[in-house]
This record gives C-alpha cells, structure tokens and sequence, in this order.
C-alpha cells in the first residue's frame, strides 16, 4: 500500500487541487459546530473549532474525532503529514477514551509527546459501534518543528488522518503503547479562516458551565476558559 510518506511527495508535485475540503457539521449532543471533514470509507469524522482570531493568537481549539470502535487506533495529525507535527491517537478501551498527543521526527514510531494538553467535553462516548472524543486542546498550535496552519490561524492547511483497522495498541490500556503502522490513510483541507466565531455572551454559558462541571473546582479558571467564552453556541461559523 502506498504510504502517507509517499502520498505526500506525490502531492507535492501533483499539488493539492483533487483534496477534499471541509465543511460545517453541528454536533446535536454538545450543540457544538464544526469545520471538518467525514471521510465515507473510514468513517471517520474530524472537526475544528477555534476562538477569535487575535493578537497574540490563543494557543487552544477544540477537536471532535469520530471512528469505528473496531479500528485498533485513529491517529490524527494537526501537520498534515506524520513527521514534526502534532499527531494523536485514539482508541477505546473498557469503555474509556484513550486520547493522546504524539510527535516524531521521521517516518518511525510516533511517541507521547508532552506540552499540549488535552480535556475531553461532555459529548464525547463511546457507543456499540463509535468512540467520539470530543476535546479541548490547549497548548496546541505551536509544536517542535510545525504549527497549525505554518502559524497564520486564517490559512488553508492540511490535516491528515490515519486508521489501523486490524491491529490494535500491544497495550491498550496505556495511552503511550506501542502501536503498529496504520493501514490505512488520508487527508482533507481545513479552512482555518471558517474555523473562529463570534462572541455572544448568553451562549457560552452553557460552555462555561461545561467546564467548570468537567475541569473541577481546582482547575477553574476565568483565563484558560477564553476559548470557551469566544465560542457562540447559536452563531457558531465553524
Ligand atoms: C507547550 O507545548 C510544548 C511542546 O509543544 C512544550 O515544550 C511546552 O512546555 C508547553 N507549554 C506549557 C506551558 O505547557
Ligand atoms: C454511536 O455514535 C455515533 C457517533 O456519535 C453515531 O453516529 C451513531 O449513530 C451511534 N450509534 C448508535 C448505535 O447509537
């Protein structure tokens, strides 16, 4: 099978003009609109959605990842491409969401990688037949050797997305095991400047709310909730 390493070269010359684009999908548990993209064979669903543009740009956004609770991980890569970008695997296991972040710099096995943080929200599950992991990801635009739209936030960038369909993690229960090479590949354009929204303060209550109710009285904090306040439930672009 071709692989995403040589998919890539190609594409460098052939360009970007076949690539899938994304779009606007709700999601009706957490009234959340994305910028995303549902890829039909994989059935895979993939999301974004950012706060207000501004100087200096937030570092957070929240990601909705989608995928059959059969496949043995998805990976999802924020660079488009597997080395130097901010990577992260998901699967479940018992009944719970293993989410984490991951970085290599070459086409090898892509490791944990510490500095982003990661918070699941309310709408994320796992039912009989998908996990859906619904997060907020701070510390999350900027990572060894990359960043999110090469660092403009209104740009068109590449996400690229991976399936393992028969193999899964040598240690499910650990969000660091090791895993084996996807089998399956692709990508979609996302069209950062569709990805913030307005503010509209009774809406984002219920975020507020979201949080506090997830994060812990310990963890609440006005500040780190900026991407929350700048997300307009109603009027919601992305
Ligand atoms: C943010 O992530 C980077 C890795 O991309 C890490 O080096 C840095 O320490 C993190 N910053 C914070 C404040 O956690
Ligand atoms: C399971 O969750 C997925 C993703 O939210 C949804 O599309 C699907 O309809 C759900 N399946 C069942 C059986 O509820």
């Amino acid at each position: 099978m071709l692989s995403l390493k040589n998919l890539l070269a190609t594409l460098a010359c052939a360009g970007l003009v076949a690539a899938q684009s994304s779009s606007q999908f709700c999601d009706s548990a957490s009234g959340i609109c994305f910028q995303g993209y549902t890829d039909p064979e994989m059935d895979v669903t993939m999301g974004f959605v950012f706060p207000p543009v501004t100087t200096p740009p937030s570092n957070e956004f929240i990601i909705q990842l989608i995928a059959p609770i059969t496949n043995g991980y998805t990976g999802i890569s924020l660079g488009g491409q597997m080395a130097n970008s901010l990577l992260f695997t998901l699967w479940p296991y018992d009944n719970e969401i293993i989410l984490g972040p991951r970085w290599t710099s070459g086409y090898v096995l892509p490791e944990p990688y510490p500095g982003p943080e990661t918070t699941l929200l309310p709408s994320s599950g796992i039912n009989s037949t998908h996990i859906k992991a619904t997060f907020r990801c701070q510390n999350c635009t900027v990572w060894e050797a990359g960043s999110m739209g090469s660092g403009d936030l209104t740009s068109f960038t590449v996400i690229a997305y991976v399936v393992a369909t028969t193999t899964e993690p040598s240690d499910p229960a650990d969000v660091a095991s090791v895993i084996q090479e996807h089998d399956d590949f692709n990508f979609f354009g996302l069209d950062l400047s569709q990805c913030s929204t307005l503010v509209d303060v009774d809406s984002t209550q219920f975020i507020i709310d979201i949080n506090l109710e997830h994060l812990g009285s310990t963890l609440v904090d006005i500040d780190s909730t900026q991407l929350i306040v700048g997300t307009n439930l109603e009027h919601l672009d992305c």
